[in-house]
Parts: C-alpha cells; sequence; structure tokens
C-alpha cells in the first residue's frame, strides 16, 4: 500500500485546530437587520411567510433596534408600510416627512443612532397604489426619469430625517447619479448611498411582498434583471461606482454567489449582499418540519455569502446570527 505523504486532515483532527485555520467567519458588525415598521400599529404584527419577523409598531422597533445593537450587528436597514389611505399614484408619502418611514429613521436614530449605522430603503413601491418602484406613464410602463425626481426628493427627506445611509432599491437608471447630486446639493454630502445595483427579477421577494402589503400585479421584469445574466450584472455595478455608491448590493445572495464573487473582483468598494426573504422563508419553514438544522443552515449560509466576496449581509436573522456568532467565536 502506498500512504500519502500529505494529509489535509492533521488540520481538522480537533475543533481547536480547525478554529486556528478557518479562512471565513461572518462577524456580528458586518450583517444588517431589516426592520420593517407599519403605520398606526400599537402593536407588532407577524408576518406568515416570515416567521419570527414582524411589522413593527413605532415603539417595537426601537426595542428591536435596541437589541441588535447590543448583540453587535453592524446596521440596520428601515422599510415602511403605509395605511392604504396613504398609499397613492405617485407613493407621496415616501417623501412626506410625516410618511411612516422617514418617522422611523427619526425614531431610530434618537434611539441607536450614535451607535450603528442606519439606512433606509430609498424607493416607492411600499408608498404607491399600484406597488412599482416608480411612477406610471400613461401606458402603464414605468416611467424612469419622472420616478427619478421623486428619488431625489425622497433621498434628501431620508437625509433630512438622519439617515445615514439611503439604498436605492428601484433600479432606475441613473438613480445613484441623482440622488447622489440632490444629497449633495442640499448638504448631506455625508451621507452615503448603498446602491442594490444588481437586483435580479426572481421569485425569491414573495414573503416580503406580503411584509410590506404590496398591491403589486404583475412583475418588476422592465426594471429588475434577468436571473440569467451576470455581465450586465457587471455593467449595472460598473454604473453605478460612476455614479458614485459608495457601496454596491447583489440580491438575493445564496442563489447569485457566482454574481456576488465576480462583482467583489471588479469594484473596490464595500459590496453587499443581500439575502432576501424567499431565502430565510425557505430555511425556516424546512426547519419547523423538522428537515434542516436551522442554526447550522443560518451560518453555512451566511459564511458562504461571505467566502463569495459579501462583506456587508442583510440578512433577517441579523440579531440572532450575531448572538450565535458571539457565543461561538
Ligand atoms: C424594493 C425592495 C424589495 C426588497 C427589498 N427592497 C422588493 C422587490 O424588489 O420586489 C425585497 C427584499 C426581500 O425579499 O427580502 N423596495
Amino acid at each position: 500500500m502506498a500512504y500519502p505523504d500529505i494529509r489535509p486532515r492533521r488540520l481538522r483532527r480537533s475543533a481547536a485546530m480547525r478554529r486556528l485555520v478557518e479562512e471565513t467567519r461572518p462577524a456580528p458588525a458586518e450583517l444588517v437587520l431589516p426592520l420593517f415598521v407599519k403605520e398606526g400599529l400599537t402593536d407588532p404584527r407577524p408576518i406568515s411567510s416570515l416567521p419570527g419577523v414582524v411589522q413593527h409598531s413605532r415603539e417595537s422597533l426601537r426595542k428591536a433596534a435596541h437589541e441588535a445593537v447590543r448583540a453587535g450587528v453592524g446596521g440596520l436597514m428601515l422599510f415602511g408600510v403605509p395605511t392604504n389611505e396613504h398609499k397613492d399614484e405617485t407613493g407621496s408619502f415616501g417623501i412626506d416627512p410625516d410618511g411612516i418611514l422617514n418617522v422611523a429613521i427619526r425614531d431610530v436614530i434618537a434611539e441607536v443612532g450614535d451607535a450603528t449605522v442606519v439606512m433606509s430603503d430609498l424607493c416607492l413601491d411600499e408608498f404607491t397604489s399600484h406597488g412599482h418602484c416608480g411612477v406610471l406613464a400613461a401606458d402603464g410602463t414605468v416611467d424612469n426619469d419622472a420616478t427619478l425626481d421623486l428619488y431625489a426628493r425622497m433621498g434628501v427627506a431620508q437625509a433630512e430625517a438622519g439617515a445615514h445611509v439611503v439604498g436605492p432599491s428601484g433600479m432606475m437608471d441613473g438613480q445613484v447619479g441623482v440622488i447622489r447630486r440632490a444629497l449633495d446639493q442640499a448638504g448631506h454630502a455625508d451621507v452615503a448611498v448603498l446602491a442594490y445595483a444588481v437586483k435580479y427579477a426572481g421569485a425569491f421577494y414573495g414573503p416580503f411582498r406580503e411584509a410590506v402589503e404590496s398591491t403589486l400585479q404583475g412583475d418588476r421584469r422592465t426594471y429588475q434583471q434577468s436571473p440569467g445574466n451576470i455581465r450586465e450584472a457587471l455593467r449595472e455595478v460598473d454604473l453605478d461606482v460612476a455614479e458614485g455608491a459608495d457601496m454596491v448590493m447583489v440580491k438575493p445572495a445564496l442563489p447569485y454567489l457566482d454574481v456576488v464573487a465576480a462583482v467583489r473582483e471588479r469594484v473596490n468598494v464595500p459590496v453587499a449582499a443581500y439575502q432576501v426573504s424567499g431565502e430565510y422563508a425557505m430555511v425556516e419553514a424546512a426547519a419547523a418540519n423538522g428537515w434542516l438544522d436551522r442554526e447550522g443552515v443560518m451560518l453555512e449560509s451566511l459564511t458562504s455569502i461571505k467566502r463569495a466576496g459579501a462583506q456587508v449581509i442583510l440578512t433577517y436573522w441579523a440579531t440572532e446570527a450575531a448572538q450565535l456568532l458571539r457565543d461561538r467565536y
């Protein structure tokens, strides 16, 4: 028998050895917790397709923000859900300083603004009566340039509310540049833009649509990307960096790790990945059936997303994962 001289298993023989040579470990500070706040709620309301995630009241939002910060989470991403009376054709309550998202930004900034990075989703879909990410032209298509004017105003409103980072997620052409200029002109040069540069029009956002009570009929394929395209993704990233994006995001995460890796190779700004609602819901559903080890899959998926090149990960597990990671290392 010829026995091997070279034995990789030597570096796996004990937990201490494995810990010493482990290449990738997600850290709490790299995790960002998405949070939903619904106008008019007195108590948090569960989201059935996102077990463990809720629509927050203003009060419970502040508590959840504190809990995340205490666990060491690096940032929070806020989504506002207005009442139906506050949805209209142009999503005007997304811009109104008294709209739920802007109110929530002020609340969270007052509560934990010095201790974490407060980010806000910059998109109209929660605020429009038709559920699209922009305003509609007469023929029913989403009007890119008319939407840009609204995004610019929404970005400034979020900055005035105190957001440290705005996250344009509507996939309109030119959105990063227009928002950057508007922020600068309004005296908010220090507010960063996290561009949802690569956002695929797939089926993984289903539970999110329940979370924000989306009214969308149809799909977003005229503005979000086709799942098979990676060169197009890199083109979007190049444009966003040229327009001034401080960070770029790929979304969803796990089904698109090749895209995360390619974007990491391409640019030097931090790359974020969004482990979206459908990714979370699949694991929660399987775990609830006893088919998967929930914590195991949670940490393995976050490790994989980081290994692919994401430096920042948005995940609904952020607080719990941060606690687990702190106990573990
Ligand atoms: C748009 C937005 C969406 C998500 C984040 N920002 C919905 C969409 O594009 O349809 C999805 C996030 C998730 O599924 O967890 N405001």
